[in-house]
């Protein structure tokens, strides 16, 4: 399940080049079980056939005003009542134009007319030139005051061989968009520090010592803030997951340099999330060379690292809200406790590491809550939820 399962998105396609994209976004958004209405305009038809749409979706695609009366009554009032966010990709100047000036002429125009309260999306897709004409740029901004949530294109080669602003954006950044209209924006105004990853800690110039840590739920726990409304800045060992859009990812390798980034940063958030599994210590010396079998040490001399989550709780500021992580394979709840009592913390996300489908590396987590109050488990959940149950609980330490 995800946040777009059983939602009721109308989804507006107008005539661009850049059609082939949203069928695949509206065949990505049935694949995660969201309820999509098509409604293309004419010109949009001469791209792609309505039979594409209707095959993607299992519904039928709305095009004419009039005429549907028997399959859908009312269709320009009834498709925007029903649904839970209006989508209108690809977007060209034209529509562009027609919604800016409040047109109802036709009926993607029109369900957005009656589309009162209801989220509208709307992502340009055009020649860089149309899209930067300053009639387009006076329109996209009176659809901003209009409250419609206008998404910038991506910047690159287009269809027609000119380069620069006017391409529809990847679904992931677009699937982010929708998530963050749908949901609630209760962690807005917030300035959230979260920590991802393992550390390396280098031996010699071909190897380093490290930990079995994907960044997953770091990076699940930074989308979901943003999309949340949080301003996120996510630091990060080496993982091998894309960038979140939308969020500020700062990329470090050691336990001292995320220290160095994360203290930098400290003192502007107002929530800290540290569930990077920073490593303990470090090789006393990092060689230059590579190490010979022949030559190699008996054993291996190691130093402590800085342990960051103790300095931040030592060093908070009044309001500060620190979240430390603790994978554990035993005695969960205890050593989550101890380290809430000792870090000085208002929350311990325990992990258990032990399970096949649950910490490090896992798509799934279980992870128990731990707050002065008390221990609250949670089920077995796929990390992306994970992270909305442990926002969840933020959110109502921040109200305490
Ligand atoms: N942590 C940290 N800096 C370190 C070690 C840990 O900031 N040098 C943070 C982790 O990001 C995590 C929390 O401390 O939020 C607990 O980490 P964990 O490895 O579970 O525990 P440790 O404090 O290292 O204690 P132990 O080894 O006894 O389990």
């Amino acid at each position: 399940m995800t946040g777009l399962q059983g939602k009721k998105i109308l989804f507006g396609v107008t005539g661009s080049i850049a059609v082939f994209k949203a069928a695949a976004w509206v065949h990505a958004l049935v694949k995660e079980e969201a309820l999509v209405t098509v409604i293309m305009t004419r010109a949009a038809t001469r791209f792609v056939s309505e039979l594409t749409f209707e095959a993607l979706t299992a519904n039928p695609v709305h095009v004419e005003m009039f005429g549907h009366a028997v399959r859908t009554p009312m269709a320009h009032i009834s498709l925007a009542r029903d649904a839970d966010c209006i989508c209108i990709a690809p977007a060209t100047a034209n529509t562009i134009a027609r919604l800016a000036n409040g047109m109802a002429d036709d009926l993607l125009a029109t369900s957005v007319l009656a589309a009162s309260g209801k989220p509208v999306m709307v992502f340009p897709a055009m020649n860089c030139n149309m899209y930067m004409h300053p009639a387009t740029r006076d329109n996209l901004q009176r659809l901003r005051e209009l409250g419609y949530i206008v998404v910038e294109p991506d910047a690159g080669a287009l269809a027609c061989g000119d380069e620069g602003p006017g391409r529809l954006p990847e679904w992931d950044r677009a699937r982010e968009q929708l998530l963050a209209c749908l949901c609630q924006q209760d962690l807005a105004g917030q300035q959230v520090l979260i920590t991802a990853g393992p550390t390396r800690e280098v031996l010699d110039p071909a190897r380093f010592l490290s930990n079995r840590s994907s960044g997953k739920m770091g990076f699940a726990l930074a989308r979901t803030a943003r999309r949340r409304g949080a301003k996120v800045v996510l630091v990060t060992g080496p993982v091998s997951l894309e960038d979140p859009p939308g969020v500020e990812v700062v990329h470090v390798t050691s336990a001292r340099e995320m220290y160095e980034e994360v203290i930098q940063r400290s003192s502007q958030a107002s929530i800290i999330v540290k569930s990077a599994a920073v490593a303990d210590f470090r090789p006393a010396q990092a060689e230059l060379h590579k190490v010979k079998k022949r030559s190699a040490p008996d054993s291996l001399a190691l130093e402590a690292n800085p342990d960051i989550l103790a300095e931040l709780g030592r060093n908070r500021h009044p309001g500060q809200l620190l979240v430390g992580f603790a994978a554990e394979s035993r005695d969960h709840q205890e050593e989550a406790g101890r380290k809430l009592r000792e870090k000085n913390l208002d929350l311990v996300v325990a992990n258990d590491i032990s399970g096949e489908n649950t910490g490090f590396g896992a798509d799934t987590n279980q992870v128990t809550l731990v707050d002065h109050q008390g221990a609250h488990p949670l089920p077995l959940l796929s990390k992306e939820q994970a992270a909305d149950r442990i926002w969840d609980h933020i959110v109502t330490l921040v109200a305490k």
